[in-house]
C-alpha cells in the first residue's frame, strides 16, 4: 500500500519534510498497532470468566482508556507533521503485520498468559520507533517514551499475576497466545 504521506507539503519547523514523511509513516504503524490493542482489550474485557473474572475485567478497562489516549495522540501527531492518520479498522486489517488475538472465552490466568505476548510484541515495536525517532525528532521519541511507560506498567500489571514467588513467569519461553495461555493455567493449577 503506498504511504497516505509521500505528499506531506509542510511541518512543525525544524524538521525535514523528508523527515516527518518517514516519522508519519512509522507512527501509523503504531497507530494500527494500537488501535488493535485497545479492541484486544475490549475483547479480553467481555471473555474473561472464572473466579477470577472481576478483577481481570476491572483491570482492563483503565488500559483500554489509556491506550485510546495514546492512540488520540499518534494520530494527532501525525497530522502536526503534516501527514494524514488513517484509524479505518480495512486499513488496519491490510497493513498489520501480525494475526487477530486467538482466543475467546476462556480463564483470566489464560486471557493474562496471552496478554504477555500481545503487550511484548507491541513495546517491542514501539521501542524500535521510540530508537528510530532519537535523532530526527526527539519530540516524537518523547511521546514515544511516554507511550511505553503506560505500556510496559501494564505489561507488568499482567505479568504480576502470571509471577511466581521466585520470580520466574509461567509464560517463559512461550511463542503463541495459546502457548502462553496453557503455560500459565498450568502454572495456576500446579500452585498450593
Ligand atoms: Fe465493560
Amino acid at each position: 500500500m503506498p504511504s497516505q504521506n509521500a505528499d506531506i507539503s509542510y511541518t512543525v519547523p525544524g524538521v525535514s519534510t523528508q523527515d516527518s514523511r518517514r516519522i508519519s509513516d512509522l507512527l501509523q504503524m503504531r497507530l494500527h498497532s494500537l488501535n488493535d490493542l485497545h479492541l484486544t482489550l475490549k475483547h479480553v474485557h467481555w471473555n474473561v470468566v472464572g473466579p477470577h473474572f472481576i478483577a481481570v475485567h476491572e483491570m482492563i478497562d483503565p488500559q483500554v482508556d489509556k491506550v485510546r489516549a495514546m492512540t488520540d495522540d499518534l494520530a494527532e501527531r501525525i497530522s502536526t507533521l503534516g501527514g494524514q492518520p488513517n484509524g479505518t479498522p480495512g486499513a488496519l486489517v491490510d497493513r498489520r503485520t501480525w494475526n487477530d488475538y486467538s482466543i475467546g472465552r476462556a480463564e483470566a490466568i489464560e486471557h493474562l498468559g496471552a496478554l504477555d505476548l500481545v503487550y511484548t510484541a507491541v513495546i517491542k515495536d514501539h521501542r524500535e520507533a521510540m530508537q528510530a525517532t532519537e535523532t530526527s525528532d526527539p519530540v516524537t521519541q518523547d511521546m514515544l517514551i511516554e507511550q511505553l511507560r503506560g505500556l510496559e506498567l501494564f505489561q507488568w500489571f499482567v505479568r504480576a499475576h502470571l509471577e511466581s514467588s521466585g520470580g520466574e513467569l509461567s509464560t517463559r519461553g512461550a511463542t503463541t497466545e495459546t502457548g502462553a495461555a496453557g503455560q500459565a493455567a498450568e502454572q495456576a493449577r500446579s500452585q498450593p
